[in-house]
C-alpha cells in the first residue's frame, strides 16, 4: 500500500543554474502534460559557465539530496554545463536515474552543407570530457567552430531577449561561427533557445538568414520518457502541478515561468 501511494505521487525533478532549464521543461511538459515537477533554480550561484567542477559537483548533490526528500524519482540535468561536471559522478552516488544534456553535434553534422558546424555553449561545457568525446564520435567529417556565448545567460536571466543590447552581445559570439560558414549552429546551453529569435535576427543582419539553430531539449524530453518507460516510473494525472524553487530571487523564474506556458 505504502509503496503504491509512493508510485502515484512520482514527480520529475528538473534543475538548472537559472531559468534555461524551463526551454526543455517547456518541452517536457508537451510530452507529459499531467505530469508533476519541481524545478530548481541554482541562481543564487549562476552562472555555471566558469565555475569548478568541483563547485557544481556540490551544488548538484545538494539539489538532488533536496529532491530526494520531496519524493523524485527521476531527475533532469537540463543544464549542459552541470551535465558536464556531475552527472557521472551523480550516477555513481545515487540511484535513481539522471538524464542529462547532450550538444546536438550528431545532427547539425548530419545535416550541415558546407561541412562546417558551430556550436555555442559555456566554457565548462567546451572543455569537458563528455564534449570532447560527443565531437569525437560524430564529428569526424565536419569542421567544428566553437564560442562561448559571453554575456548570453545574463541576457536570458535578466529578460532582455531583444533590442539592441542583446543584438550587440549575440553578435559578438555569433558572426565568428558565420565567418567561419557555420549552418548548423548548436544551441550547448539551455539558456540560448530563449534568444533563439535574436539568434535569427543577427543571422540574417549579418547576411546568413539559412542558418540552422539546433536545440536538443525535444529529444531530451523523449529519452525522458524512454526511461521512464524502462524504470516502469508512473505519473500520477490525479496531483499534476509544477512547484518552482529558486536559490535566489525568485522572480526570473517566475516571470520566464509565465512566458513558456
Ligand atoms: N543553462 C546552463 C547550461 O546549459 C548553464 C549556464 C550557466 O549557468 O553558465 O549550460
Amino acid at each position: 500500500m505504502f509503496f503504491v501511494f509512493l508510485h502515484l505521487m512520482a514527480s520529475i525533478g528538473i534543475m538548472d543554474s537559472g531559468v534555461g532549464g524551463l526551454s526543455v521543461f517547456r518541452e517536457i511538459r508537451k510530452v507529459l502534460p499531467q505530469g508533476r515537477f519541481i524545478y530548481y533554480s541554482d541562481n543564487a550561484n549562476c552562472p555555471y559557465g566558469e565555475k569548478s567542477p568541483e563547485f557544481i559537483q556540490e551544488r548538484l548533490r545538494f539539489i538532488t539530496d533536496f529532491f530526494l526528500k520531496r519524493g523524485v524519482q527521476v531527475m533532469v540535468l537540463a543544464c549542459n554545463t552541470a551535465t558536464s561536471a556531475a552527472i557521472a559522478m551523480l550516477r555513481q552516488e545515487y540511484d535513481i536515474p539522471f538524464i542529462g544534456m547532450e550538444p546536438a553535434v550528431k545532427p547539425a553534422a548530419l545535416g550541415t552543407i558546407t561541412g562546417v558546424i558551430g556550436v555555442l555553449a559555456t566554457a565548462g561545457t567546451l572543455k569537458g570530457s563528455k564534449y570532447l568525446d560527443i565531437k569525437d564520435r560524430f564529428a569526424t567529417d565536419v569542421r567544428i567552430e566553437e564560442q562561448v556565448g559571453r554575456g548570453f545567460v545574463e541576457l536570458v536571466e535578466s529578460g532582455h531577449l531583444e533590442g539592441p543590447e542583446a543584438e550587440k552581445t549575440v553578435s559578438a559570439s555569433l558572426a565568428p561561427l558565420l565567418q567561419q560558414g557555420a549552418d548548423r549552429i548548436v544551441l550547448g546551453c539551455t539558456h540560448y533557445p530563449f534568444l533563439l529569435p535574436v539568434l535569427q535576427k543577427v543571422a540574417s543582419d549579418l547576411g546568413h538568414p539559412e542558418v540552422e539553430f539546433i536545440d536538443p531539449a525535444p529529444a531530451v524530453a523523449a529519452r525522458l520518457l524512454q526511461v521512464m518507460a524502462e524504470k516502469n516510473i508512473g505519473m500520477s494525472d490525479e496531483h499534476p502541478g509544477v512547484e518552482l524553487i529558486s536559490s535566489g530571487d525568485p522572480s526570473a523564474l517566475q516571470r520566464t515561468y509565465k512566458e513558456i506556458l
